[in-house]
């Protein structure tokens, strides 16, 4: 069944009349000034100047950190997505506990702390928000390619867990696909709670949804357990080069 779900939604069509990715984005040009100048938490502020004018409220307000805001989810209609949500399987969704959503990356989502989640993965430095929104949008530039999916707490609109799936064309296996799942991180708190296996299971979904021959992914020697319980097994040794220059990291 869930099989079926992922291959139908692979083959509606995922543009727009312009020949853009669904949904229909907001023009990329405007994304930069519109999220800065309507970030989720603005709509918070704009509804409750009453409440902020009394001296008490407006100490109490302005001793909260921006993240304990209860800022409702951003509906996706109102958000510039990597990619067709409805290739998300519908099984992964549903087993998702009521508080968390998932759903493709968009283009605002350093508002959200996406870099704050990968950091516990690898050293994620902040970048400009313009500056991720042009990686953003240079990926989904290089169509049925890249795959990012976010899981959301609905109160707060931030980040808990992401991962991706990156989809690569070979000449070999008659021009087979091959699925490469990166950067999977869950939040640290919310560690232990199913959300890496639920991001996993998803991706492996929108893998073999699209027809990769296989998913496969690097991992540390810790997290081999963790791959296992989603499917994999171990096969072969990674390689790998740094270039003279990367600073020694202890992480990937
Ligand atoms: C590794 C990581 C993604 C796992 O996500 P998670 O949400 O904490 O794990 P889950 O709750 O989905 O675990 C699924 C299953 O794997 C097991 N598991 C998870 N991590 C494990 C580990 N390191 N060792 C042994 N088992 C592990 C869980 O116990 C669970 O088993 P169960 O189904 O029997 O209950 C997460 O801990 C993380 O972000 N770690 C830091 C970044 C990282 O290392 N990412 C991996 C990149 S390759």
């Amino acid at each position: 069944m869930e099989q079926a779900a992922v291959s139908d939604a692979t083959t509606a069509s995922n543009r727009n009349e312009a020949g853009d990715p669904f949904p229909k984005p907001r023009d990329a040009e405007n994304m930069f000034s519109d999220s800065m100048e309507n970030p989720p938490f603005s709509k918070f502020v704009s509804q409750a100047p009453a409440r902020l004018s009394h001296p008490m409220v407006a100490a109490e307000f302005s001793s909260l950190h921006i993240h304990d805001l209860k800022m409702p989810l951003t509906p996706e209609t109102e958000l510039d997505l990597l990619f067709n949500p409805l290739l998300i399987p519908q099984a992964v969704r549903e087993a998702l506990p009521r508080e968390l959503h998932i759903r493709p990356q968009a283009s605002s989502d350093h508002l959200r702390s996406h870099l704050t989640v990968l950091s516990v993965l690898s050293p994620t430095p902040t970048v400009a928000p313009g500056e991720y929104e042009r990686q953003f949008h240079a990926q989904r530039a290089c169509p049925d390619t890249y795959y990012t999916l976010v899981i959301l707490n609905r109160e707060t609109d931030q980040i808990v867990a992401t991962g991706t799936l990156f989809v690569e064309r070979k000449f070999l296996r008659g021009l087979g696909l091959v699925g490469h799942i990166e950067d999977v991180a869950v939040s640290t708190s919310q560690q232990g709670k199913k959300l890496g296996f639920r991001i996993t299971q998803a991706l492996v979904g929108i893998s073999e949804g699209r027809g990769c021959y296989k998913t496969i992914g690097n991992c540390s020697t810790d997290n081999i357990p963790f791959y296992e319980k989603c499917g994999f097994r171990l096969k072969d040794h990674e390689m790998a080069k740094y270039t003279k220059d990367t600073p020694q990291m202890q992480k990937l």
